[in-house]
């Protein structure tokens, strides 16, 4: 949730601590700080407020410092203080530590540290703990300090720890939340995401649950547990620069929409045989055998990435003839699902690192479950614990609202549902290969969406949107997981409370709040129920209701109806949702647009929900 990164080498350590910070900041906002390693003691500067705010503050100074550590803080133990902010200090301000997770136990350390070992406490942090942990724990050596302090430590940590006793010299932990180490010539950087790190190297080790590095400006060395010195790989990022940053848009969620037809484009890619026609996922661990034998699929996730697994149930469903049930994670984990042989799980999580989707994972792995997971994040928890990976290939994601990612795990799950029908035997190759044509076809026709003249339509639409305090998103069948994630989109970043139903279910109650001009977005995209759906339209135009729909091409039944009309390029209905949640992305967009709020950081959210 937090941001970290820490230096060591020959630079100006602040300025690299703040151009890194900058980079994480999506995931973490209230507060920031620097502890920075000089002549035999530790430079603290720390508060509440963004990142700018710390770099004014820093003003320059310190220019001969080169080591340090940062972080960007998004509070959960401890309201967003300055005294909250990490870095935080033993009591001697010898060690200094910055820290991503919760210490479940902080509670029960924090008495005895100051009832039974006198240690005084400033802030309300569980991550504090640690700083007087390790100092209890330091006799010379900062990693065994470390090493015994975390012993101790129930709970999930990303830690970078400094002593100006040892001058150089980070020493790192990792419990459930990620840290990745660039090597550098002569410097060394750790980070909690990869951005962070691309302007200095693409050459990285990724730390392991369980492990400590201690990082010089010359050496990097990795050790389990036990103490035991590791060969850890060199991993290359082979991700741009540019391409984690917003490329000339004034929001890196616009970026992230734009970017849409070459990251789906990109998901498919090498998935589909360009002779055959075919899907090919043997990438997948999973033998014809064991897909003609299962039962049921379970989707697990969470937010967005749920509304995708409510898409893939249908998908799946449709063409592969498997049962799936779609759980959101939280719920998931605490409701002792009935997982038995032949069911698969698939957890689908942009980051790989949400703390609900993991413990789903490890809870189906536990029973004794096959699990594949969606991700777009290689090295990330999720991809490293789960059986089987399937990336989507969309790049790093930045703005807090997914949309890039939300799309490339729509096509990763077709491609699962075509690849798993044609192995059962559920779907005829003439209909699979004319649903492979039509899926190649779907960056194209993203492109049309993206066109100035629908951005200028939907602009003007946003305008109305944009003055009132609520909205409704309806739609049936395939049309109302879209109609969920449009309304979760327009929540998110708007502040408009949104509401998304079943068109059916509006006069089940939701009908009462259609008063005259209310805005009503109708996905209207199926003809199987498109009959349906107009009725519904119809009794909300009734009632006064505004109702702008998204629809496709030479649907002209809905152009008689509404004043507003939203046409997609002519789809083959399966495939529909990928097409149709492109404009609701953009509504949200410009209607945060125009009500002035921040877009790619919505107030209260992070990128990456790594605490549960
Ligand atoms: C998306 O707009 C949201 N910010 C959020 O719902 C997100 O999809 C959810 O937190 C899951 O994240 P993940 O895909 O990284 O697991």
């Amino acid at each position: 949730m937090c941001g970290i990164v820490g230096y060591t080498g020959a630079k100006k350590a602040s300025a690299i601590l703040i151009e890194g910070l900058k980079k994480l900041e999506y995931r973490g906002y209230d507060s920031a700080g620097v502890a920075l390693q000089h002549d035999g003691r530790l430079v603290i500067n720390k508060a509440a407020g963004s990142v700018a705010d710390l770099e004014k503050s820093l003003d320059g100074n310190y220019k001969s410092i080169k080591v340090g550590i940062g972080h960007t803080r998004w509070a959960t133990h401890g309201r967003p203080t300055d005294e909250n902010a990490h870095p935080h200090c033993s009591c001697s301000e010898e060690i200094a530590v910055i820290h991503n997770g919760i210490i479940e136990n902080h509670h029960s350390l924090r008495q005895w540290l100051k009832e039974d070992a006198g240690h005084n406490f400033r802030s309300e942090t569980d991550t504090e703990v640690l700083a007087h942990l390790v100092e209890e724990y330091y006799e010379g050596d900062l990693l065994e300090a470390v090493r015994k302090a975390t012993a101790k430590v129930e709970g999930s940590y990303a830690l970078v720890v400094i002593s100006s006793r040892e001058p150089g010299r980070l020493i790192c932990a990792r419990q459930d939340s990620p840290l990745i180490i660039g090597l550098g010539e002569g410097e060394n950087i750790v980070a909690s995401d990869i951005p962070a790190l691309l302007a200095h190297t693409r050459k990285t080790k990724v730390l392991e649950d369980g492990e400590f590095a201690s990082i010089t400006p010359e050496n990097v060395d990795i050790f389990n547990s036990e103490g035991k010195l590791l060969n850890r790989e060199i991993f290359e990022i082979t991700w741009d620069i540019e391409a984690a940053e917003k490329g000339g848009y004034d929001h890196f969620m616009l970026k992230e929409i734009m970017e849409q037809p070459a990251a789906v484009k990109e998901t498919m890619r090498q998935r589909i045989n360009t002779a055959s026609g075919k899907v090919d996922l043997s990438e997948l661990g999973l033998n014809g055998e064991e897909l003609t034998r299962l039962e049921k699929i379970h989707i697990v996730a969470c937010g967005t990435a749920y509304h995708a697994g409510l898409l893939g149930k249908a998908v799946i469903e449709e063409l592969a003839g498997i049962p799936v049930e779609v759980d959101v994670a939280s719920e998931f984990r605490y409701r002792n699902p009935l997982l038995k042989e032949n069911q698969l799980v698939v957890v689908i999580s942009q980051s790989g690192e949400t703390a609900d989707t993991l413990a789903a994972l490890r809870l189906s792995r536990q029973k004794g479950l096959k699990v594949l997971a969606i991700t777009n994040v290689v090295g990330s928890s999720v991809s490293r614990e789960a059986d089987e990976v399937l990336y989507t290939w969309a790049g790093p994601e930045i703005a807090v609202a997914s949309t890039k990612a939300y799309l490339t795990q729509l096509i990763a799950l077709y491609l699962i549902a075509i690849y798993f029908g044609e192995i059962r035997g559920n779907l005829a190759p003439e209909t699979a290969a004319k649903l492979v044509k039509n899926l190649r076809a779907l960056p194209e026709k993203l492109k049309k969406i993206l066109s100035e003249e629908s951005l200028s339509k939907l602009r003007k639409y946003c305008d109305h949107l944009s003055s009132w305090d609520s909205a409704f998103f309806v739609g049936r069948n395939i049309d109302y997981p879209v109609a969920l994630e449009g309304a979760l989109k327009l929540k998110e970043i708007s502040y408009i409370h949104a509401e998304a139903y079943a068109a059916g279910e509006l006069k089940h109650g939701p009908l009462a709040l259609i008063v005259e001009g209310i805005p009503v977005i109708a996905l209207i995209t199926q003809k199987a129920v498109f009959e349906k759906t107009l009725s519904n339209i119809q009794e909300v135009n009734a009632r006064g209701g505004a109702v702008f729909a998204i629809t496709q091409e030479g649907f002209n039944d809905v152009t008689k109806q509404v004043e507003s009309v939203f046409s997609l390029p002519p789809v083959e209905d399966i495939l529909a949702p990928v097409l149709a949640a492109v404009p609701t992305q953009l509504i949200a967009y410009y209607t945060a647009l125009a009500r002035g709020s921040s877009v790619d950081k919505p107030r209260n959210l992070a990128k990456s929900v790594t605490v549960e």
